[in-house]
C-alpha cells in the first residue's frame, strides 16, 4: 500500500509546485458556470416566440392578408372601414349598437369637460368620482343586486376577484370551455382548481359529492354565453348544485349582459332565476355597454370586502370618467330602448336559422349573439376568412389553441346594428366560399 505523499516522492519541490497550481487551475475551471444559452436571455430567441413567427410567415406563404390586428378607421357597428373599404362586420362585441351612439358619445364628452380623461388615482385614494357610484349603483338596481364594484378591466375584474376571495384550502370547479381571465384567476389563487365537462351540470354534482367536505370554501364559475361557441348552461341546474352543496356561484356575463333576457338583464332573466342566487355576477363594460372595465355585482358584504381589499382595485387606477359616463349612458338607454335587445335576438336568430337550413355547422351556439361556423382545421379557417375579405366581410377565424384541434371556426358576433339584407348576403357568401374551398357538391361545411 502507498499513500499519495510516497507516489509524488520521486517529483522535486519545483515539480510538486507547479502540479499542485495546475490541479488548482483545473479545480477554478470546472467550478465555472455553464454558458447560459442565449435564448435564455434574449427575446428574440425565445422558441415560443420564433414559433409564432413561423405561424405568421406560414399565412403570408398561403397568401392571405393578417388577420390580426386590422386597422379600423371608424366606429364598427354592422360595418367598419379599413383602408378606405366598407365592410360587413362580425368582429366585435357591440352587441347594442351602443358604442358610436350619439347619446352614449355625448356622456362621455360632458365627462371629459368636467373630470379631464382619467380618474388619475386609485378610487380608494382619491380617484373617486360621482359617476363611478352612479354607474355601480345603475348596475347593481339592472342586475337586482344589492350593490356593485367597478373595476378598470373586464380581464383584471375575474383575475383579481377569484384569486382574491379564494385561497389555499378552498376549491374551484370551473367550465372547461371558461374564458383565460377565469383561469388565470384560479391558478393565481392557489386554491385546487378542477374543470368540469362543458355545461355538465351533472359531472359537476359527482365532483361536489365526493369531494366539497374536504375543502373550506368552494366556487363554481361559468359564463352566461361561452363566447367561442355562443351557446348558454342550464343556470337553474347550478344553483341547485350550489345550494345542495353550500358553496359559491360565480357567473361570467361577459356575452349575456344586455343580451339575453326580454329586457337585456342577461342570463338570471332568461331563466327567470332569482339574482340572490348567485353570488357573483361578474360582467364586462366592454361588450354591451360601449366602454372598458368589468364588475361584480352581489351582496353588499363581498362588494364592500373587494373595494377595500382587492388588489386589482385597490392597487389600479379607477375607470376613466369617460369610459364610467359611457357605460352609465349605454346602460339608461337600454332601459330607454329595450327593442334594441329585440332586434338583436331576431338579427342572431335569423342568422343562425339561415346558416343551419344550408348545411353548416354552428355547434352549439343557441339563443345568443356568437355564431360559429365551424369549418375544421385552422388552414382553412384562415382562408375562409382571408376569402369572406374579399368578398366585403370582416370576420375572424379562430383556431387551436383557442377552440380544440380540428374544430377550428369563424366567429361572428351579432349586433342590433345588422341589416337582415346584410346577413341574407353574408350566409350566401359564406356558403359559396365554403363550397368553392372543399370542392363539395352541397357546400356543406364538416
Ligand atoms: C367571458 C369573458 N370574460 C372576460 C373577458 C374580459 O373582458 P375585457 O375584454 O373587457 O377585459 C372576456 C373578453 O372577451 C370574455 O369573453
Amino acid at each position: 500500500m502507498s499513500n499519495s505523499s510516497d507516489r509524488l516522492s520521486h517529483l522535486s519541490p519545483e515539480e510538486k509546485r507547479s502540479l499542485l497550481a495546475k490541479l488548482l487551475q483545473e479545480k477554478a475551471a470546472a467550478k465555472e458556470a455553464p454558458e447560459v444559452p442565449s435564448a435564455h436571455y434574449r427575446f428574440d430567441l425565445y422558441p415560443e416566440y420564433l414559433q409564432l413567427k413561423r405561424q405568421l410567415a406560414e399565412i403570408t406563404a398561403l397568401g392571405m392578408h393578417n388577420p390580426f390586428f386590422t386597422v379600423h378607421e371608424r366606429v364598427s357597428a354592422d360595418t367598419t372601414v379599413v383602408a378606405g373599404r366598407e365592410l360587413i362586420n362580425y368582429s366585435n362585441y357591440n352587441y347594442l349598437g351602443m358604442c358610436g351612439d350619439p347619446v352614449v358619445n355625448r356622456a362621455a364628452q360632458e365627462a371629459i369637460d368636467r373630470y379631464g380623461t382619467s380618474a388619475c388615482a386609485s378610487r380608494l385614494s382619491s380617484g373617486e368620482k360621482v359617476l363611478h357610484r352612479e354607474l355601480e349603483r345603475t348596475i347593481a338596481d339592472f342586475m337586482g343586486t344589492e350593490d356593485c364594484i367597478v373595476y378598470v378591466g373586464g380581464h383584471a375584474t375575474n383575475v383579481s376577484t377569484i384569486s382574491h376571495l379564494f385561497g389555499r384550502n378552498d376549491l374551484i370547479l370551473y367550465d372547461e370551455l371558461s374564458h383565460n381571465s377565469i383561469i388565470q384567476g384560479c391558478f393565481l389563487s392557489g386554491a385546487t382548481t378542477i374543470s368540469f365537462p362543458h355545461n355538465d351540470a351533472a359531472a359537476l354534482d359527482e365532483i361536489l359529492r365526493d369531494r366539497r367536505h374536504r375543502y373550506r370554501r368552494v366556487l363554481i364559475v361559468i359564463e352566461g354565453v361561452y363566447s367561442t361557441d355562443g351557446d348558454i348552461p342550464n343556470l337553474p341546474e347550478f344553483i341547485a348544485a350550489k345550494k345542495r352543496h353550500k358553496t359559491f356561484l360565480m357567473v361570467d356575463e361577459a356575452h349575456s349582459a344586455g343580451v339575453l333576457g326580454k329586457t337585456g338583464r342577461g342570463i338570471c332573466e332568461h331563466f327567470a332565476a332569482n339574482p340572490a342566487d348567485v353570488d357573483l355576477w361578474m360582467g364586462t363594460l366592454s361588450k354591451s355597454f360601449a366602454s372598458c372595465g368589468g364588475y361584480i355585482a352581489g351582496s353588499t358584504a363581498v362588494v364592500e370586502y373587494l373595494k377595500y381589499t382587492s388588489p386589482g382595485f385597490v392597487y389600479s387606477v379607477g375607470i376613466s370618467p369617460p369610459n364610467a359616463a359611457a357605460s352609465l349612458a349605454s346602460l339608461q338607454v337600454l332601459q330607454a330602448e329595450p327593442e334594441r335587445v329585440t332586434r338583436l335576438h331576431q338579427r342572431a336568430k335569423l342568422f343562425l336559422e339561415l346558416a343551419q337550413a344550408r348545411g353548416l355547422n354552428t355547434g352549439m351556439s343557441r339563443d345568443s349573439a356568437v355564431i360559429p361556423i365551424i369549418v375544421g382545421d385552422t388552414i382553412k379557417s384562415i382562408q375562409m376568412s382571408h376569402h369572406m375579405w374579399e368578398r366585403g366581410i370582416n370576420v375572424q377565424p379562430m383556431f387551436y389553441p383557442s377552440v380544440p384541434e380540428n374544430a377550428a371556426r369563424l366567429r361572428f358576433f351579432m349586433s342590433c346594428t345588422h341589416k337582415e339584407e346584410q346577413i341574407r348576403a353574408t350566409v350566401d357568401i359564406l356558403v359559396e366560399e365554403l363550397y368553392k374551398l372543399s370542392g363539395e357538391s352541397n357546400g356543406r361545411s364538416q
